[in-house]
């Protein structure tokens, strides 16, 4: 029989890991163990915030639906999502543009629309054209490379909070042409508040922040043979471009509407935006998050 103390049971719990059989899994539970028992040490956890700690998250996970994954934005807000990005787009072979994070209104299954369409069904501000070319990290043009895209309103909701989700409104899929160009009309997005009902909310609150993400428009890149792209252009004088609650922001993904003589669209403002795609590596995938729907089938599997 062995007296454990509160240094001596890390030791204890690691030995009993031991057997664990996926070298991977072994690794990433024994350095969560080591790092939780120090947390724990470290803060000097009390019993009452312990259970504090668990009430929380529980809150957390029964606060998420199949149109909402609370957990994702825990992590989003605490910045463990922008840290896996940056390790993600470290890792790639050749350096692509870089990515931001996937949030949780991205949709699978949303239609293609032929380039030039327009993706707000009803725009009562003013029109913008997106374009650009979609290339290798050498410059070569990536044909029938897709691009998924999604934002919010001028009013600054997701159609999946104006419309409870019933309807698609704010996203569209378009296929680059022979020479890798895409170009798509849209209004300017409002910068919008993280959903701050929940248990997340509560903690942002509690931290003093203001929850605000700047004016961005999503994307989901992918062509055969290249790294995914999840990553968001955003609007450089939103009031909010260097307080990004979720840390989706980087310097190379701002962007400002413009005058511009090469806008496949006259007489529009247009956001000009050429996307690198890194080559893949066999089995990569370049997510951070998922359409919530699916997140809770395979939770159930
Ligand atoms: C978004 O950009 O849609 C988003 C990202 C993280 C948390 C909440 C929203
Ligand atoms: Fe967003």
């Amino acid at each position: 029989m062995v007296d454990l103390d509160e240094f001596t049971v890390t030791d204890a719990t690691l030995e009993q890991m031991a057997s664990t059989a996926n070298p991977r899994l072994k690794q990433i539970m024994d350095a969560a163990v080591r790092h939780l028992h120090a947390f724990v040490r470290d803060v000097d956890l009390t019993p009452e915030e312990w259970i504090q700690g668990m009430q929380f998250l529980t809150a957390v996970g029964q606060a998420c639906t199949p149109l909402r994954q609370e957990f994702i934005l825990l992590s989003d807000v605490l910045g463990v999502s922008a840290v896996v990005n940056a390790l993600h787009d470290r890792k790639a072979k050749e350096l692509g543009s870089q990515s931001s994070l996937l949030g949780p209104f991205y949709r699978e299954g949303v239609p293609e629309l032929p380039l030039g369409a327009q993706i707000v069904e009803k725009p009562t501000a003013e029109e913008l054209v997106v374009h650009g070319k979609i290339t290798d990290t050498d410059g070569t043009p990536l044909p029938n490379a897709l691009i998924q895209v999604w934002q919010t309103s001028e009013r600054g909701l997701y159609d999946l909070q104006e419309r409870n989700g019933e309807s698609l409104d704010m996203r569209g899929n378009f296929r680059t042409d022979a020479d890798g160009k895409y170009y798509f009309r849209t209004v300017r997005p409002k910068g919008y508040s993280i959903p701050m009902d929940g248990p997340v909310g509560d903690l942002v609150h509690a931290q003093g922040r203001h929850g605000m993400r700047p004016s961005h428009i999503h994307m989901l890149i992918g062509a055969d043979g290249h790294r995914e792209l999840v990553t968001a252009l955003y609007f450089g004088d939103d009031d909010f471009i260097d307080s990004d609650t979720v840390f989706g922001v980087s310097g190379s993904l701002v962007v400002e509407a413009k005058d511009d003589a090469e806008s496949p669209v006259k007489g529009l403002r247009a956001v000009r935006y050429d996307f690198r795609l890194a080559k893949a590596a066999p089995g990569e995938s370049g997510r951070v998050g998922a359409d919530p729907t699916t997140f809770m089938n395979k939770a159930a599997e």
